[in-house]
Formats: structure tokens, sequence, C-alpha cells
């Protein structure tokens, strides 16, 4: 199969759905080059997407592959990183953080936190701002670090580490910023362990491991610490800024959902996610034996990619795929991910967007984009679809 090199679309990172596009039309399975990667399978069918990632000859265990040619740091003893058994006992243990219920109960002080933030934004000399800096980041990250029990996180620290975690942009190897990142989790987790024992999820896994020594290794600790932080950076962020940027370019939608938040607002954020979600491809798997997939033999030990963003425009699975339409029926999508790693924080998310995005237009009346002449500017890589600002007034 021919190598089809991604670098040569200078344009893919702004809008990679023409060429995901393409690539389907030819194929659900394709071999490819990335800014990341000399060569990677890239899965961009629907239905093959669906069945790859509930395919356990995809593992996610990295550690269990390489050869002694890549350092491994503590953050990678994740849940996400991990094939069963060991990925059922980590999940396991924060599973029931995570619970619709258990989220629910979370709601009132979500919704405080946006009416905090949106109080500052709005009151901004102008009527203008940033809304990723002043709203998209700051309340999902707030959220998480309650959540966990570690308010005063370096967020700036923090949020410089978690990019380069999921954008790496140097790639010799040496793994810089991820020890950077342990040392800082080893440190939080010091300082935790040191202040009076609290009622916050942190507190909960360090006592897991004290209690029972084999329950959560020190790695594992840090691991589940990363995982959850950079998923709580990362992620939701971008559902809010992408959510935003697809309503204000389709007046109509924005129109509708204005009239009728109860009825709409819940089918708003699924078709977000499925339109423009925040995570493009699903992080790395590797095929454990040689895997026939949509018609292509994907040989053992290969790299592989299964990109979400394709699936979720796919005509086979999605009519008229480019349409944004906030009430599409049925409204299904792989934007959280499918089978045993189907995203943890999915009611977590949910809700942060539903409240973010419902209360913003209810505040905002006349929100619309600012970009006065400028461009945007996207993230890079292929794992998080988002811009770095966007500008906004009312
Ligand atoms: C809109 C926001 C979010 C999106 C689109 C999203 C998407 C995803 C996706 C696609 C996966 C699967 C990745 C793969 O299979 O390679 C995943 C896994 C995961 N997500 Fe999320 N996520 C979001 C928010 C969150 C939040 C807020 C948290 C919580 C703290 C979270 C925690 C996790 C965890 C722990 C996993 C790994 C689950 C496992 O390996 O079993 N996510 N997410």
């Amino acid at each position: 199969m021919p190598l089809v090199d991604l670098r040569d679309h200078e344009d893919f990172t702004a809008n990679p759905y023409p060429y995901y596009a393409k690539l389907r039309a030819e194929g659900p399975v394709h071999r490819v080059r990335t800014h990341e990667t000399d060569e990677v399978w890239l899965i961009v069918g629907h239905d093959e997407a669906r069945a790859a990632l509930a395919d356990a000859r995809f593992s996610k265990d990295w550690r269990a592959i390489a050869e002694g040619d890549y350092e491994f740091t503590a953050v990678s003893a994740n849940m996400l990183d991990s094939d069963p058994p060991q990925h059922t006992r980590l999940r396991k243990l924060v599973a029931r953080e995570f619970t619709s219920r258990r989220i629910e109960a979370l709601r009132p002080r979500v919704q405080e936190i946006t009416d905090g933030l949106l109080d500052t934004m709005l009151a901004a000399p102008g009527r203008t701002a940033d809304l990723v800096d002043s709203f998209a980041f700051p309340l999902p990250i707030t959220v998480i670090c309650e959540l966990l029990g570690v308010p005063d996180l370096d967020r700036e620290t923090f949020r410089r580490l978690s990019n380069e975690a999921v954008a790496p942009t140097e790639n010799d190897g040496t793994n810089a910023s991820m020890l950077e990142m342990g040392a800082y989790l080893v440190q939080l987790i010091e300082d935790k362990r040191a202040t009076a024992p609290a009622d916050d999820l942190m507190s909960a896994l360090i006592r897991t491991r004290h209690e029972d020594g084999d329950q959560l290794s020190p790695d594992e600790l840090i691991g589940m610490a990363f995982l959850l932080l950079v998923a709580g950076h990362e992620t939701t962020v971008n559902l809010i800024s992408n959510g935003v940027r697809a309503l204000l370019a389709h007046p109509e939608q924005l129109a509708a959902l204005r009239a009728d938040f109860d009825g709409l607002i819940d089918g708003a954020i699924e078709e977000m996610l499925r339109y423009d979600g925040p995570v493009e491809t699903a992080t790395y798997r590797f095929t454990k034996e040689a895997v026939e997939c949509g018609g292509t033999v994907i040989p053992a030990g290969a790299a592989v990619l299964v990109a979400l963003a394709s699936a979720g425009r796919d005509p086979a699975r999605h009519p008229d795929p480019d349409r944004f339409d906030i009430r599409r029926t049925p409204q299904s999508h792989l934007g959280f991910g499918h089978g045993i790693h189907y995203c943890l924080g999915a009611p977590l998310a949910r809700m942060e967007g539903r409240i973010a995005i419902r209360t913003l237009l209810e505040r905002a009346p006349g929100l619309e984009l600012a970009l006065e002449g400028g461009s945007l500017e996207w993230l890079p890589g292929m794992l998080i679809r988002g811009v770095r600002h966007l500008p906004v007034r009312w």
C-alpha cells in the first residue's frame, strides 16, 4: 500500500476534513506519514474505526513492545496505556467517581464556576475577550483540580507540560518534558500527602495505596494523576471553543438553540462532538498480530491511529456528514472513543459542555467572532483538534 504523506498538505491541521473525505473514498485504511511519525496506519472509515477500538488485537500497552529504545516515565503507568487485566484494575479504582450520578452532584458547583468566570469575562473593557483564556480553559481545569483536591496546581507550568504531552514538539527521545511532568506530579502528591486527608479523589487514591500496598503503586498514582489532569486540561476546553465556532458559523442553528435551550442543548453538544470534536484521532495503538481491517491486512507490530474525526464525517454512517445539524437523529459518534477505553470523563465533559455553552449564550446575546482580519492558530498534532485562542465580542 502506498504511503500517503500528510505533511504535504499545509492546511491539514486547519481543516483535515476534505483530506479525510478523499482518503475514505479510496478505502477505510491507509499508511500515512505525519509530522510526528514516519509511518503509521490510519483508520478513516466509521465501521472499521469502531471495530478497531473494540478489538483486543490492537494493544495500548506500549511498554510491552518497546525494546529498551525508549525511556518510559512514571506517567505512562496509566489506564489509557494499559491492556486488561491491568487496565480493568486501574479503571475500577476511579470509575465510581465518574458515574453520571456522582457527576450530577457537581452540577451546582460547575454552574457557580461558570457564572464567576463569565462575570469577569463579560466585564472586560471593550466587550471583547479571548474565549479560550478567559472561559473555555479555566472552567474544566478548575473543575478537575477541585475534584482531585489539588486547587493550588501551578496552572501555567502544568499547561505547558500538558500541551507538550498531547502534541510533542521535541521528538528526540529524551522525553524531557515527560520527566519534568513526572517530577512535578511526585511533588504534588508529596504535598498532598503532607496535608490533612480530605474528602477528595487524590486523597482517596493515596489512601488506597496506604491501606493495601499492592493496589496502586507509586508510579500508578502518578500515572492516574497525569491522565486525569491532562484529560481535564486538553479536551473539554476544545469542546467549548470548537462548539462555539460551529454555532457562530451556522447562525440558523444558533438561533434554533437560543430559542429552545431545554429541548436542544443536549443534542447540540453531541453534534459538536461528531462534527468537530476535540479528539481528532484516538491515542496510538499497535497490532499484537496481523489484523485484517476493511480488506487491508495491517501487519503485526504496526502503529495505528483511529481517526475519530473522519469517522464522524463518514457518509456511510452519517447522511450529509458535513452539515452541522443540532437536531440530527439518531445522534451517535465516536468522539469519546469506544470499547474498554471509552472516555471515563464523558458524563463530566457533557455536563460541563452543556452548562458552559448554554450559560455563555444566555449571558452574551450578541456573541460573535472578533478576528478583525486575523486568522486562527491551530493546535499542532493529530490528537487534539482546536484553536489556541478564540477572540470574541458581544
Ligand atoms: C469533551 C471532552 C472529552 C473528550 C472528547 C474525550 C475523549 C476521549 C477519548 C476519545 C478517549 C479514548 C482514547 C483512546 O481510546 O485512545 C478518552 C479516554 C479517557 N478520558 Fe476523555 N475526553 C473528554 C474529557 C475527559 C475528562 C473531563 C476526563 C476526566 C477527568 C476524561 C478522562 C478520560 C480517561 C481517564 C480516559 C481513559 C479511559 C480508559 O483508558 O479506560 N476525559 N477520552
